[in-house]
């Protein structure tokens, strides 16, 4: 027998498990116009539990982690190997109680603001506006700034606008100076609320809809550069009628995107534990991930009827897996450990915002640091990567490159009564001419063969990277950091076009093909 074939053969009955299933995803390369937007592989930064504080933001006195400004090193150098295109801050249900202007000027005359969301912990406003934007420049990310129109009035909104973008002399811009800041930081994404159906105020959507349009025009596009993105406060997993209400009711030239929030989860009143979790809650929990699709494809019909020409961008600012919190930690911190199963929601649902890049244009992942599916976790001065954050480092080849439509036909992930897809894929081609392909089989017992029709002859295989574990259930933790982290699938060939490859059980994938 040809020893590659005995590979494989080893690979799929010691190694990955005993039963095959057989998928296929045919690429239409000839297709590829529309671009995946870089924006969709966005992150979040709330003021909420020890994801700025204590997390991302040590304070400039801290002696016992490297800093830059109060910013940890190491966390910095790991987002920028993400090249993470915009962070959205201060909130989530934080936003709406925000007052920018208590986190600018000297720290030490900053009044402090009670967190009522988050664990009711006091904060003394030493991360504000100044330390988020100087942290986005070092970051090279474009920052979002999430708006207050629960608590704070237009005015104020549309004076932290003038503070950050405006060039001339005005108080705002005066006053930035006097703050040490002479040039505008020119933040073009902008969350007016954050929710507004629920903690952002407990608004109708036809209430919300009105208050949006007198937010937005106060805004104002102070260097006239056309620039400012306006995103609206989206609905609530499938409250269709919210989208459906926000699109009839706020005139075009007034928004640039809606958003739109759902959480992979067991169940949202009964999340079980993050690490910890039964066959049956890793299957609702994927049920829940591909939901996605649904949610995307059902509000983006929607949007097509008032925006054929799909002008404004569905925006996913908030998504990710949502657990209980790790025993011992603070209810209100939303601390959790992130498994493979994080990585499976991540993959998959990268994936669908890939294939739906037409009208999803800008996604945010819940949240960055210490916080629901983070990517990185911190303890007093040690760090690590989650298996969240090196799916999203495997994925970042598809950022800005051209969408190639796939057709997948998989094979069923079951349990009991119920199946899902086991199989999803997204394929992009980037500007040097790079051909990428990510796949992810979620299902935990079964290894997938996938026939892969690229759609063209004359195509090498230059990677394939593969994030795998022995165990679902596998984990970083600080004593072992790199338990799970990329590692590289030898062995593939590809024959006139067709490849075929062996996708272990709850793996992810991204192949490079030039
Ligand atoms: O991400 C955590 C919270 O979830 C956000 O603050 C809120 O917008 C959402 O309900």
């Amino acid at each position: 027998m040809h020893k590659l074939s005995l590979f494989l053969l080893f690979q799929f009955f010691f190694c990955w498990g005993i039963s095959l299933g057989q998928s296929k995803v045919t690429l239409g390369v000839d297709s590829a116009e529309v671009i995946i937007s870089k924006h969709i592989y966005g992150h979040f930064a709330e003021h909420l539990g020890r994801c700025i504080y204590d997390g991302i933001y040590v304070g400039e006195d801290n002696k016992t982690v490297a800093h830059t400004n109060g910013v940890r090193n190491d966390v910095i150098e790991a987002l920028k190997k993400l090249n993470i295109p915009n962070l959205r801050w201060p909130g989530g249900c934080f936003a709406d109680t925000y007052h920018w202007k208590d986190g600018i000027g000297p720290k030490a005359e900053r009044p402090s603001i009670v967190n009522n969301w988050w664990g009711g912990v006091t904060e003394d406003n030493s991360f504000g506006t100044h330390d988020f934007l100087n942290m986005c420049e070092l970051l090279g990310t474009e920052p979002y700034l999430a708006g207050n129109i629960g608590s704070g009035e237009v005015q104020e909104l549309a004076d932290w606008v003038q503070y950050v973008n405006f060039d001339g002399k005005s108080p705002m811009s005066d006053l930035r100076r006097e703050n040490g800041r002479d040039k505008p930081w020119k933040v073009k994404f902008w969350g007016v609320g954050n929710e507004a159906w629920g903690c952002g105020g407990n608004m109708l959507p036809e209430y919300y809809a009105d208050l949006y349009r007198k937010y937005a025009t106060f805004m104002a596009d102070w260097d006239n550069s056309g620039g400012l993105f306006r995103i609206a406060s989206g609905a609530n997993v499938d409250d269709y009628n919210w989208t459906e209400t926000l699109m009839k009711k706020i005139p075009k030239n007034l928004v640039s995107g809606v958003a739109l929030h759902h959480y992979a989860n067991v169940q949202w009143n009964k999340k079980g534990s993050a690490t910890k979790y039964s066959d049956e809650e890793y299957f609702k929990t994927m049920k829940s991930a591909w939901r996605m699709e649904e949610l995307v494809a059902k509000h983006s019909a929607i949007m097509d009827k008032y925006d054929p020409q799909k002008r404004i961008a569905l925006v996913v600012d908030e998504w990710g897996g949502w657990y209980e919190v790790e025993e011992g930690t603070n209810p209100g911190f939303l601390y959790q450990q992130n498994t493979m199963r994080d990585a499976m929601i991540a993959g998959v649902t990268l994936n669908v915002f890939n294939n739906h890049a037409e009208r999803v244009r800008m996604a945010n992942l819940a949240q960055t640091v210490n916080v629901l599916q983070a990517v990185i976790l911190t303890e007093k001065d040690r760090m690590l990567l989650t298996p969240t954050y090196h799916v999203m480092e495997m994925y970042k080849v598809h950022q800005d490159a051209k969408l190639i439509p796939v057709k997948i036909e998989s094979v069923d992930f079951v349990y009991g009564e119920e199946k899902l897809p086991a199989v999803s894929s997204s394929a992009s081609l980037d500007k040097e001419g790079k051909l990428h392909i990510s796949l992810v089989n979620i299902d935990d017992t079964k290894s997938n063969k996938v026939d892969i029709d690229l759609g063209r002859k004359d195509l090498k295989l230059a990677q394939a990277r593969i994030l795998r574990s022995d165990n679902l259930r596998d984990y970083n933790s600080f004593d072992k950091p790199d338990l799970i982290q990329p590692s590289i699938l030898k062995d593939l060939e590809v024959n006139s076009g067709q490849l075929s490859l062996t996708l272990p059980p709850f793996s992810v994938v991204v192949l490079e093909l030039n």
